[in-house]
Order: structure tokens, then sequence, then C-alpha cells
């Protein structure tokens, strides 16, 4: 399987985030191609194209935009969620240092298509690097009449600001991230109303991932059928992987929807210990493990959802033999624990739960009915959430159980005293 690059096209060659460097390669021709058609059109050719949203659920991205009310005399919307907070992910920072104009390209595309005037690009306040390059490519966006008034001649304004946020993981959800752009603290709203009605100021508002706005103009530019014939049919284009652990050359590989664990690791050299694989996650920390058993499935978000995981953010982050799943679990579970936003009990609650038993079985100091307890404070977590923060922590945990209730089962029996030893990844096995 090779690389298939798309969005990383432009990675590597000479300084791709100026403007005059994109423009060379293709850059703003989905725009100018775009702004020839009637709005309704690429709506509908971003439907046929079956692009779904590569912020981690996977939903219809053409359908998202269809959704936004048109005629209601209200300003309308485009947020981007730049805020790339799940655990193992690292493809949006990529995009936004490499080629930041492909998202601005795109952002303007979806304004277009939705009748919104003004984005907002949303990251995450410890990538000061990327709000400065971002800012920077806005900058030269504006100068160059591909922002402000009268785009390229369409007789239509445009504007992007940049917002940075204050590093919550909360705060990539959708609705939590309005609330913070909005000046309030970030805590997930009730659903419905749906931001494509009630979003940013109470206005209709398109959300979407950094990565599924920079596959825009690739589609206007190649059309719907060449985007189809990329990935399998319910799971189409490519996705950036973004793989890391035990892994010879971790990094951020483009290949089609559907590629698998085991070609990936060939394009990256194997695993990095000559260790064989033992558990790994498809989307980020927020979905459920696989194990060896899984090498060949097909990582898309059909095959792995039956799969009984989640392709998520395309997160593979990789473990071998010698790592402990429950110490790996046990540092996930503290991240949820810690990023917990408090509004709902099972969550606030629970994770604070999980977060106990977990070290205490980890520094050998578990009971047997320790593992049922973890189980039922899960069971008590998924579903009972406000928000979809709580069903990702228990993701790792029920998993984990599943496939390795044995090495649950010989850290209790052995109880070795790991109190001394620090929660950090170590690679100690149980
Ligand atoms: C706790 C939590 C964190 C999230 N973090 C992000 C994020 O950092 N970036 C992102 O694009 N989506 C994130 N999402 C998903 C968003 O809520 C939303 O589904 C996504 O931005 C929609 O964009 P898309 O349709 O282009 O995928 C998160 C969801 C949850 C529940
Ligand atoms: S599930 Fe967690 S993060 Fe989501 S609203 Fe409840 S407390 Fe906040």
């Amino acid at each position: 399987m090779p690389l298939t690059p798309v969005l990383t096209k432009r990675f590597g060659t000479k300084a791709p985030w100026q403007i005059e460097n994109y423009l060379r390669l293709d850059g703003y021709a989905g725009l100018e191609k775009a702004l020839t058609m009637p709005p309704d059109d690429i709506i509908a050719m971003v439907k046929e194209s079956n692009l779904r949203g590569r912020g981690g659920a996977g939903f219809p991205t053409g359908m998202k935009w269809q959704f936004i009310p048109q005629n209601d005399g209200k300003p309308h919307y485009v947020v981007v969620n730049a805020d790339e907070g799940e655990p193992g992910t690292c493809r949006d920072l990529p995009i936004m240092m490499n080629d930041p104009h492909s998202m601005i390209e795109g952002i303007i595309i979806a304004c277009y298509a939705v009748r919104a005037n003004h984005a907002f690009v949303y990251i995450r306040g410890e990538a000061v690097h990327a709000i400065r390059r971002v800012t920077q490519a806005v900058n030269e966006a504006y100068a160059r009449g591909y922002l402000g008034d009268d785009v390229r001649g369409s007789g239509i304004r445009f504007d992007i600001t940049v917002h940075g946020g204050a590093g919550a993981y909360i705060c990539g959800e959708e609705t939590a991230l309005l609330d913070s752009l909005e000046g309030k603290r970030g805590q997930p709203r009730l659903k419905p109303p749906f931001p494509a009605t009630n979003g940013v100021y109470d206005a209709p508002t398109v959300v979407n991932n950094v990565g599924t706005l920079c596959s825009v103009p690739y589609i206007v530019l190649g059309g719907a059928a060449w985007y189809k014939d990329l990935g399998p049919e319910g799971s189409p284009g490519t996705s950036i992987y973004s793989l890391s652990g035990r892994v010879k050359n971790p990094g951020q590989y483009e290949a089609p929807m559907g590629t698998t664990l085991r070609e990936l690791l060939e394009m990256a050299g194997g695993m990095s210990r000559g260790k064989e694989l033992k558990f790994w996650t498809p989307g980020g920390a927020s979905c459920p493990l696989l194990t060896r058993e899984h090498l060949d499935l097909p990582l898309d978000f059909d095959a792995v959802a039956k799969a009984g995981s989640m392709n998520g953010t395309s997160a593979v982050m990789i473990f071998d033999e010698d790592d402990s799943v429950v110490q790996a679990v046990l540092k996930w579970t503290q991240f949820y624990e810690h990023e917990s936003c408090g509004k709902c009990t099972p969550c606030r609650e629970g994770n604070y739960w999980t977060a106990q038993i977990l070290e205490r079985i980890w520094t050998g100091h578990g009971t047997l009915a320790d593992i049922d307890t973890l189980l039922d404070v899960s069971d008590n977590i998924l579903g009972r959430s406000f928000c979809a923060l709580g069903d990702g922590a228990t993701s790792c945990i029920t998993s984990s159980i599943k496939y390795f209730r044995d090495e649950y089962l010989a850290l209790i029996e052995t109880a070795t005293d790991r109190s001394t030893v620090s929660p950090a990844l170590t690679g100690v096995s149980a």
C-alpha cells in the first residue's frame, strides 16, 4: 500500500505555508472554481462525495451543510475546530503548520456554500506556533484578495478570525467550543438545538474539523467521483493516520481510508523494539482498544465500528508486549478525570473513581472485586453522561478488561508494591 498524498501533497515542498508557493501548487484553484458554481451545487457535490467529518464522529459533511437554514435573515457562521485534544492525535497541527492556506481555502468555500460571511478558527492555546502561522496566512489571504471585500470579483465579503483557546480538551466538543468562543466557560450545551440552527451567537453555524475543510478544495477540483474512488464506498477519501508509540518511524501517514494497521506498520518501518504488537488505538484514546487480531482490519468508519471500536481521529497509538495495558489505561483515565468539565455527575464522579481504582490496581493494592467495580462504574458513565467525553473515557477500561482481564488479575494477585513507581509510561510489563 503506497502513501497517497492529497492533503499532505505540499508537505516537504518549499515553504508551502507562503501564499506564493501555495498558489504555484494549485492553491485557491478550488475556490476560483467554486465561485463560478451556485452555492447549492457545492453542497450537492460535497454530499455526493460522501465526505465524512474527520473530527471523530464521521458525520457526513454535505448533510451538515444542508442543515443550515437559508433565507432566514440571520447571519451564518463557519467555525473550524482546530482544538485537536484527543490523545494521540496529530494531524491538524501539521496541516496548519505546513499548508494553512488549504484550510483557509476550504473555509471560504464552506462559507460561500452555506452563505456565511464570517468564520472563526478555534486553535488550542498551547499551539502558539500554529496560531501564529494561521494568522500570518490569513493576513496574506486578505492582502491577495481571497478575504475581505468582493473576494475574486464575487461581490461577497469573507472574514476569518483566528481565536486561541486555553487548552481544555472539552473545548474540542463542538458546543463547548462555541461557548468558549463566546467568552463563556467551555462546557457542552444541551442538544437540540444543534449548532446548525443555534450555533455561535445563537445563529446558524457549521462546525467542521480542519481535515474536513481541507478536503473540500480537492473535492471541488477533482469532483465527487474522483474522491469517492480514493477509499471505500462508505468512508471515501484519504486519512492522515498519525502513528505513535512503539513504531520505528512515528509520524503522519496519509493513505486511503480503509488502510490496515499491518500496511501502516510496513510504511512506518515496523515495530520499534522488534517486539510483538500487543494493543493499539485506531482513533485516539476515546476509542476501544484493539489487539494483534485486528492487524488486517480496514481502518474506516464502518469497518472499525463493526469490530467494536471507532475510527475516531485516525490516531494510532501502538504498544508492544512489554507495555502494561493497565498502566496505559490508568494514564488515559487520569487524563479524563482531569479534563472532565464537571457539568454532569456520571463523568465528574465516575472518572474520579475509576482513576482511583486503576491506580490502586497498578500500585499493587487492588482487590478482585475492583475489576467488577471498574466495569460497574463504567456502565454508569456510558450512555448517562451529558456529552461524549464521558462515554469515550470508558472505552479503554472496558476494552482492556475484555481483552486483557488476565493482566488485571495478575497485577492484583501478585500485589507488587508499585506505589513509588511513577505512573508515567515506562514500558514496565505486568
Ligand atoms: C470531548 C470531545 C473533544 C473533541 N475534540 C475535538 C477536536 O479537538 N477537534 C475536532 O475536530 N473535533 C473534536 N470533537 C468532535 C466535535 O464535537 C465535532 O464532532 C467535530 O468538530 C465536527 O467536525 P466534523 O464534522 O468535521 O468532524 C470532540 C468531541 C468531544 C466529545
Ligand atoms: S460528560 Fe464530562 S465533560 Fe461532558 S458534560 Fe459531563 S462532566 Fe462535562
